[in-house]
């Protein structure tokens, strides 16, 4: 398969869901669109919560057959190739998504995510190989090898955490990165290093992103082209900088009308009245205590 170009025809998932008229929910309807490799290009996908963003990338990622229409890759079905071009077609598209924690092991060091990659993919035939591709990717996404290699997951930060992924997709060389919300937990800074890297891996190692969010600030940042999802429905696409400058679709117009506008001219002065009264049950709104993770 050298033909690298992902093809969405008719995509249409439905789920079984109480409280519909018919039982069904319909998470996708007839979503079609091309991802390709040469030239590598951004493409993001932005629409508000429950949209349908996520059950896109699942069909993308082939962990979702959709219920009807087709995922090709290089021209075949995604959910009938052989083992070996299973293989090949999960190399080469990588995710990252919003919260890498769920995807480390607690109980194991960093490390192990990044020789996993290593060894699945045979990328080094001796250790030292090995540790100098680790070392060199790390560096690529700015981390320090020193200060991260040998940590447990809940010693590193979010934005480190979210930075190992990406070295890991820095070893692996994927054609294609589909990125759910991968930067909807970090803060300004951190975001903007992690598209920063995002825009390196186009340039100077061709891959392509599928980039999802909910965010156009980040759409605008990154550039290339965009589609906008409603209710499953993909209601506008196009370059980014025509799509947010003369949006076509409204609820495109919506999506741009609610980005907030700092205006320094008109600053906020009232004051947010708190409600002291020893009666109030702030409990509810306390973070619930974190899950287990096993
Ligand atoms: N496995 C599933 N079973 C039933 N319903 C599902 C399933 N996965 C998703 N849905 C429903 O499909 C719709 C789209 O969900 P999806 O996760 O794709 O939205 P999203 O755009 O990624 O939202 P968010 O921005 O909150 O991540 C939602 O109504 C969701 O509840
Ligand atoms: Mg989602």
């Amino acid at each position: 398969m050298t033909d690298k170009v992902i093809e969405l025809r008719g995509v249409q998932q439905r789920f079984h869901a109480r409280g519909t008229a018919d039982g069904y929910l319909t998470a996708v309807q007839d979503a079609s669109f091309t991802l390709a490799a040469d030239p590598p290009q951004v493409v993001s996908l932005v629409g508000q919560s429950g949209s349908g963003k996520s059950t896109i990338a699942r069909n993308v990622l082939g962990l979702q057959k959709p219920t009807a229409g087709t995922v090709t890759y290089g021209g075949k079905d995604i959910f009938n190739l052989s083992r070996a071009e299973y293989d090949e077609y999960r190399k080469n598209v990588q995710p990252v998504f919003q919260d890498p924690y769920s995807i480390f092991n607690p109980f194991y060091r960093v490390d192990r995510v990044l020789w996993k990659a290593v060894k699945k993919f045979s990328l080094a035939s001796t250790r030292e190989a090995g540790e100098a591709l680790i070392e060199e990717s790390l560096e690529a996404v700015s981390l320090d090898p020193g200060r991260v290699l040998g940590r447990y997951p809940h010693q590193l930060s979010g934005g480190q955490r979210q930075r190992i992924m990406l070295a890991r997709i820095h070893m692996l060389r994927p054609a294609f990165v589909i990125a759910d919300e991968p930067v909807s937990m970090l803060d300004a800074q951190i975001r903007k290093m992690f598209l920063d890297i995002l825009l390196d891996f186009q340039r100077e190692h061709r891959m392509t992103t599928l980039f999802i969010t909910h965010d156009l600030s980040t759409v605008y940042y990154l550039g290339g082209q965009v589609m906008v999802i409603t209710k499953g429905d993909i209601v506008e696409r196009g370059p980014v900088s025509s799509v947010m400058h003369e949006p076509s679709h409204p609820y495109t117009r919506l999506l741009l009308d609610s980005i907030p506008q700092p205006d320094p001219a008109n600053r906020w002065t009232t004051r947010i009245k708190v409600d002291e009264s020893p009666d109030t049950d702030t409990t509810a709104a306390e973070a619930p205590e974190p899950r287990p993770l096993l």
